[in-house]
């Protein structure tokens, strides 16, 4: 047998629902649907047949969110609030899309997600200065103070203090989730994954602070969404969750850390204890702090491949599931994601025993035809455990390409606003993204077989830095709602574009900014 063989080995789920291989092609928001969010529509298409051409094992959808009124930054897909053929349609057709061709057993997973007190003012779907629902009354970024007034002010403007959900509105979330499942059951996906992570704010005490059950039992609401769920899929439904292992704690410091983590692993070991969840992602950070979009390149040096971001976490966890439930086929498979970028970073994942499952993000996006590219780096008989050599090169994602950024004195007394989603390095992705969406359908626009070759090998435009990433996610020219538009909703784009821009701008972090 090959040594390399372990990664393309048939993977078996508690539920029963098998598929390929262990690489998931792990949610990333594409940003690709009108401003207030819709169904899936034609770049959605294009831009999942790129991925499932080539046999990855499980693809799972960027979020879908379960209430039109909470999405993250607009552009989102949505959950439509009634069921019918109509409304089910374009997420049939998604799911055929991520499927492939027949001889494809990639399985389709649908995030389901609820933005909560992240869902930001105006994009967010609700009318301007209408509070989201959260937990409690704990606004988003409360916990970085003594920013500036300017900055403050700005971070006030796009996220308001949520109400806190009474309990009827928390029996409202556990449906609308029901209804996200069951259009992913009648879309004939083969799953779901509940986003419970970067944010997730009935776990956290950053966000929750209530002082009923759901506090001190503070996985009721997600036990309750598992159940119900369960209780209207057929038993093969997969039902994943995307958990975050560092999101629960106000403080900074070792001890802090060692805490949460052991938090963390209080609740997964209740988790596993359902037998009801067939994977379990494991990721960190929320948008306060995005550890999950680290560049991997500051946490894992290629002379040291073995720690991906969160690979102390899963292995804990792994080990714990291994004592625990060595022969139980109920125990669910550990996805590990964040910073997997070369083919050493896999094995070793999979050789130290980290992971069952291996999440990849952004090279998914440079890369889309990985699995392909790794089999054929297998067949070349290499000891791929050793190839450092990422899949793609990482973008330079300094903001000003020269290093002399001309505007560095200006932006020095820049009033600083609050990061905004991940920064840079989330704008860059978006806008690649797209790139691979639009691309695809010009070229299969274009019924010459010629072109048709040139549609396997995506480049990205390595061309696009920092400053260009941002202004192209917000300046889309031929977005969706722009290609029957009217005066008003031109005048609120461009608003919304002037406001994005000097948020960036004057984000404190530009996490791939290398000044
Ligand atoms: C453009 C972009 C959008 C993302 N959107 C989501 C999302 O919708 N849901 C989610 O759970 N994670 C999202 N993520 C986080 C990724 O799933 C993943 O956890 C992160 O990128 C780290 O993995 P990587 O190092 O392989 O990229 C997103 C990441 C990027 C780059």
């Amino acid at each position: 047998m090959n040594r390399n063989d372990t990664i393309f080995t048939e993977q078996l789920l508690p539920c029963g629902k098998t598929f390929p291989n262990r690489l998931v092609k792990v949610a990333m928001y594409e940003h690709l649907s009108p401003i207030p969010g819709g169904p899936p529509n034609d770049f959605h298409y294009e831009l999942y047949s790129a991925w499932s051409k080539h046999d990855w094992g499980m693809i799972v959808t960027g979020n879908v969110q379960v209430s039109q009124q909470h999405l993250t930054l607009g552009r989102d897909m949505v959950v439509p609030q009634v069921l019918t053929n109509q409304t089910i349609q374009p997420f049939q057709r998604l799911a055929q899309v991520m499927h492939g061709d027949q001889h494809s057993q990639s399985l389709a997973i649908m995030q389901l997600s609820h933005a909560g007190r992240q869902s930001s003012n105006i994009l967010g779907g609700r009318l301007p200065f209408v509070s989201p629902l959260g937990p409690s009354a704990v606004r988003f970024g409360h916990s970085k103070r003594n920013e500036g007034v300017i900055s403050n002010i700005f971070h006030r403007l796009l996220f308001q203090t949520p109400k806190a959900m009474s309990s009827a509105d928390i029996d409202n979330v556990v449906s609308e989730f029901v209804r996200g499942a069951s259009l992913a059951l009648q879309s004939d996906f083969d799953g779901v994954q509940l986003h419970v992570a970067h944010g997730s704010q009935f776990l956290s005490p950053k966000s929750n602070t209530r002082t009923d059950e759901y506090s001190y039992h503070s996985l009721l609401l997600l036990s309750r969404i598992v159940n119900a769920i369960r209780e209207v899929v057929p038993r093969d439904f997969v039902l994943g969750i995307k958990f975050n292992t560092s999101d629960y704690s106000l403080f900074e410091g070792s001890e802090a850390k060692v805490a949460q983590e052991e938090r963390a692993l209080t609740h997964l070991r209740q988790v596993v204890s359902w037998r009801t969840v067939d994977f379990i992602e494991i990721s960190g950070g929320d948008y306060e702090n995005p550890e999950f979009m680290l560049n991997s390149s500051s946490i894992t040096s290629a002379k040291n491949p073995r720690q991906a971001f969160f690979a102390h976490f899963s292995s804990k966890l792994m080990k714990e599931l291994s004592s625990v439930t060595s022969s139980d086929q109920c125990a669910p498979l550990i996805l590990l994601t964040g910073g997997l970028r070369s083919p050493a970073h896999l094995y070793t994942a999979l050789r130290s025993g980290h992971a069952h499952l291996l999440g990849i993000g952004r090279a998914s996006v440079l890369c889309p035809n990985l699995p392909t590219v790794l089999k054929r780096r297998r067949a070349a008989e290499a000891d791929l455990s050793s190839d450092v050599t990422p899949f793609k090169p990482e973008p330079d994602l300094r903001f000003w390409p020269s290093g002399r950024e001309p505007w560095r004195c200006i932006r020095k007394h820049f009033p600083k606003v609050k990061l905004i989603g991940a920064g840079v390095g989330m704008a860059w992705y978006v806008v690649m993204i797209r790139r691979l969406a639009k691309e695809r359908i010009r070229r299969v626009d274009d019924q010459n077989g010629k072109k048709f070759e040139q549609q396997e090998c995506f480049e990205p435009d390595y061309n696009t830095r920092g400053l260009g990433a941002i202004t192209k996610m917000w300046v889309w020219i031929d977005a969706p709602e722009l290609q029957q538009t009217n005066s008003i909703s031109l005048a609120i784009y461009v608003l919304m574009l002037v406001l994005m821009w000097y948020l960036y701008l004057g984000s404190r972090s530009f996490l791939f900014d290398s000044h």
